[in-house]
C-alpha cells in the first residue's frame, strides 16, 4: 500500500545544519518533524539509566522497542524537548557524548530494525519533514523529496561549537572536530544504512550558505517537486 502523505527527507552528517534547517522548514510547511537522531540518543540514556552496556545487542533492541518517547518542538529552531518514559532528558541528548553513545548503538541492525515503527508514526497529515542518516535511503524510500546536507568539517565543527556553546555547554573547538571526525567515520562505514546520499538525493552543501539560503533553496526544490507531482 502506498502513503499519500508527504515526507521531505533530509539526511546528512553532524553540523550539516539539517536539524535547524528541518525545524525552520517543517514550521512555513505546517507538517511535523522528526529527529531521528534524538531516538539514537534517547535510547543511549535509557540504556545508561537502565545499565545496559552499548555492546548487549538483545537487551538494547528490548529497549528500544520498550521506551516511551514524547517529542514536543521548542521555540528555538534547532531544538525538541524529549521526555523519556516520562521524564525530560531533552538537555541531556545535546552533548557529543550523547552523540558518540547513539552513533554506537546505531551502528546495530536490531537496533535500527526495533526504531523503524517509531519513526514510521510519526508520518502524520499533512507531511513530515524527516532529519537523520537514512531517511532517504532506509526509512522513507518514497519520500517526495531527498536531501542530502554536508559542509567541509571545519564548517560543521565551528556550527556545533557555537550551538553547544549558546546552550551553555563548556565544549573545545579542536575536540568537537575529531569527535567529528571519528562520529563521521563510524557511521559511514557501518554495515546498515550506513551514512551516504540516498541514490536519487539532491546534494547540498551548506558550507558557505547561511540558514535562511538553505531553507529558502529546499523549498524551492520541494515547490517545484510538488508542482510536478
Ligand atoms: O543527528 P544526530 O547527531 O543527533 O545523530 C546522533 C547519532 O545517531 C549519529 O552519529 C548516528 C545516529 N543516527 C543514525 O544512525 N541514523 C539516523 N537516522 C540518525 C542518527
Amino acid at each position: 500500500m502506498t502513503n499519500k502523505i508527504p515526507v521531505l527527507a533530509l539526511d546528512g552528517p553532524s553540523g550539516s545544519g539539517k536539524g535547524t534547517i528541518g525545524q525552520l522548514l517543517a514550521r512555513r510547511l505546517g507538517w511535523h518533524f522528526l529527529d531521528s537522531g534524538a531516538l539514537y540518543r534517547s535510547l543511549g540514556v535509557a540504556a545508561e539509566q537502565a545499565g545496559v552496556d552499548l555492546n548487549d545487542k538483545t537487551a538494547l533492541a528490548r529497549l528500544a522497542l520498550e521506551m516511551s518517547l514524547r517529542f514536543t518542538p521548542r521555540e528555538a529552531a534547532d531544538t525538541v524537548d524529549v521526555q523519556l518514559n516520562g521524564q525530560e532528558i531533552g538537555d541531556r541528548l545535546r552533548t557529543e557524548a550523547s552523540g558518540r553513545r547513539a552513533s554506537i548503538l546505531a551502528a546495530i541492525p536490531e537496533v535500527r530494525r526495533a526504531l523503524l515503527q517509531k519513526q514510521h508514526s510519526f508520518r502524520q497529515p499533512p507531511g513530515l519533514v524527516a532529519d537523520g542518516r537514512d531517511m532517504g535511503s532506509t526509512v522513507f524510500p518514497d519520500a517526495i523529496l531527498k536531501v542530502y546536507l554536508t559542509a567541509t568539517p571545519d564548517v560543521r565543527a565551528e556550527r556545533r561549537y557555537k550551538q553547544l556553546k549558546d546552550k551553555g555547554f563548556d565544549v573545545n573547538l579542536r575536540g568537537l572536530f575529531d569527535e567529528i571526525r571519528e562520529r563521521d567515520a563510524r557511521d559511514a562505514v557501518r554495515e546498515v544504512s550506513p551514512l551516504k546520499p540516498a541514490k536519487d538525493a539532491c546534494i547540498l552543501d551548506t558550507s558557505q550558505l547561511d540558514i535562511s539560503g538553505v531553507v529558502e533553496r529546499v523549498y524551492g526544490l520541494l515547490q517545484a517537486r510538488q508542482r510536478r507531482g
